[in-house]
């Protein structure tokens, strides 16, 4: 997406070869015109599937979904991470290891809000190794709801997330895909082709 690639050129920050920071649209503040703008561009580009529930994770996940459930006229579900007690009669839950924040976390959904009869469209903000999302993934077949798509809003592309859903039999659809953040700069997937 065009305009999202503009706004990480312009705004984002390059601290090292692994990361890249987005607070001031994305993961602290909210651009709220760009929130719409990446809304649009899923809600086409997932126009042909049935969806009756967007689900993404606490917490930079729900900007996007919500734009999109508003467009979509469908609720929104965050999971939730959680390191107190889980409640495993009333949640699903999994256990997640984040390789950038070396540590695990649960990662939790009311069974309320999941349910056999959902057609989920899964959302989050990044994509490094893909753990985050085969949790979520995890969770969505505990519930036995059909995963539709699964839209992210920036892929590290040179990490192992892709490979990883799609091994697990899921297709990803990326509106950055980040190829390096070699010598502090950004390159995009299609710039290097
Ligand atoms: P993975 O799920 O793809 O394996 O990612 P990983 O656990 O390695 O990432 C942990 C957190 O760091 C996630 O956010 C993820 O979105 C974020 N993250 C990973 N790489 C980058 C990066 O280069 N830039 C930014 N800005 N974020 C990155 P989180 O802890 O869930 O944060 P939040 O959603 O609560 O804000």
């Amino acid at each position: 997406m065009k305009l999202l690639e503009d706004y990480i050129k312009k705004y984002a920050n390059v601290p090292n070869e692994n990361v890249l920071k987005v607070d001031c649209f994305l993961n602290h503040q909210i651009d709220t015109n760009l929130m719409m703008e990446i809304a649009k561009d899923l809600k086409e580009h997932f126009k042909n599937k049935k969806i009756t529930k967007i689900v993404t994770i606490e917490t930079s996940g729900i900007a996007p979904s919500v734009f999109l459930g508003y467009l979509l006229n469908v609720p929104v579900v965050f999971m939730k991470k959680n390191n107190s007690r889980i409640m495993v009669d009333e949640n699903y839950h999994t256990q997640v290891h984040s390789f950038t924040k070396n540590k695990d976390y649960d990662l939790i959904a009311s069974k309320k809000y999941i349910t056999k009869d959902d057609s989920i469209l899964f959302i989050d903000d990044f994509m490094a190794n893909g753990e985050a999302c085969l949790g979520a993934i995890r969770i969505i077949e505990q519930a036995q709801a059909h995963l539709v798509g699964i839209g992210i809003v920036i892929e590290k592309a040179f990490q192992e997330g892709r490979k990883k859903v799609e091994e697990a039999g899921y297709e990803v659809y990326s509106l950055a895909r980040v190829q390096s953040l070699e010598k502090n700069k950004v390159q995009f997937v299609d710039e290097s082709n």
